[in-house]
């Protein structure tokens, strides 16, 4: 793909399907989550975060980005319609090149896999290239969002942004309960990846993974995880601290904090 053709939204050659061109870039948020971990509220995707819902600062990370331009946002089963009501009533900034019309919702499901393969049915048929983004990591930066859709775009069938792991991991036994759990191994720190979101993919293939792939208990909680087990590469490329998940009540400290630097910075 020549410079001239990344540079311009939804240009890029994709794959013929049934009489239409698969050219354009959509990103699926999985929201449908209750996020118990941050403790009793709302379900995480829709607290507040300087003021303004998660969810509405991870679809308009998304939405800055210069390929992206459908967004569905798979909202909690029970409350689709109140998650439509919120975006609605927080339009995407004039500079975005989505619409309002363009960010659609529909309802998830009981697992995170459940919720991105009801969000992949939404597609319409000419998107060629998904990223699938964590609703719980709404400060990813916009030049982290670009390079996946570029790695994609460039013929990597699966692409995950990733971070070294600053700390050792262990592998143990695990046994719950404040109990000791027995060490069974010590990975080679260097070859360790903190994987995060979006993650980018060729969307035939994410729709087979999703397709052939069942997970048992709570599902796949990583969509490259799918693809790897269907035998296709992922490629990683490099993340950003700033895309960490909202998982704990100090993420929401750290999360206050960056947006306020971003606002003292004009960002
Ligand atoms: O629970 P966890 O933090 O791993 O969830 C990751 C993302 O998946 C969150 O954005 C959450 O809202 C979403 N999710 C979902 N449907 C579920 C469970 C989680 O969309 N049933």
């Amino acid at each position: 793909m020549s410079d001239d053709q990344a540079a311009r939204p939804g240009t890029a050659p994709g794959p013929a399907v049934a009489g239409t061109t698969r050219t354009r870039t959509a990103a699926v948020i999985p929201a449908a989550g209750r996020g118990v971990r941050l403790g009793p509220g709302a379900p995480k995707a829709l607290r507040a975060l300087g003021g303004t819902p998660m969810l509405v600062h991870a679809v308009r990370a998304m939405a800055r980005a210069r390929d992206v331009t459908l967004v569905v946002v798979v909202a909690p089963p029970d409350d689709a319609a109140g998650v439509r009501h919120l975006l609605d009533a927080h339009p995407l900034p004039a500079s975005a090149p989505v619409g309002a019309a363009d960010v659609v919702v529909v309802p998830g499901g009981p697992t995170r896999q459940d919720s991105v393969r009801l969000g992949l049915a939404a597609l319409p048929e000419d998107v060629g290239v998904v990223l699938v983004h964590d609703a719980a990591r709404p400060l990813v930066p916009a030049d982290t969002v670009d390079a996946v859709i570029a790695a994609v775009r460039a013929g990597a069938p699966a692409v995950v942004p990733a971070l070294p792991v600053p700390d050792t991991v262990k592998q143990v036994e695990p046994r719950g309960g404040g109990e000791p759990e027995p060490v069974t191994g010590t990975p080679d720190r260097s070859r360790l990846r903190a994987v995060q979101t979006p993650q980018g993919f060729d969307r035939a293939v994410l729709a087979e993974a999703h397709e052939r792939i069942a997970c048992e208990g709570e599902g796949a909680t990583d969509d490259a995880g799918l693809v790897e087990r269907l035998g296709k590469p992922v490629v990683v490329v490099p993340g950003h601290e700033e895309a960490f998940k909202i998982t704990r009540p100090l993420d929401l400290v750290l999360a206050e904090a960056v947006l306020r630097r971003r606002a003292k910075d004009g960002y």
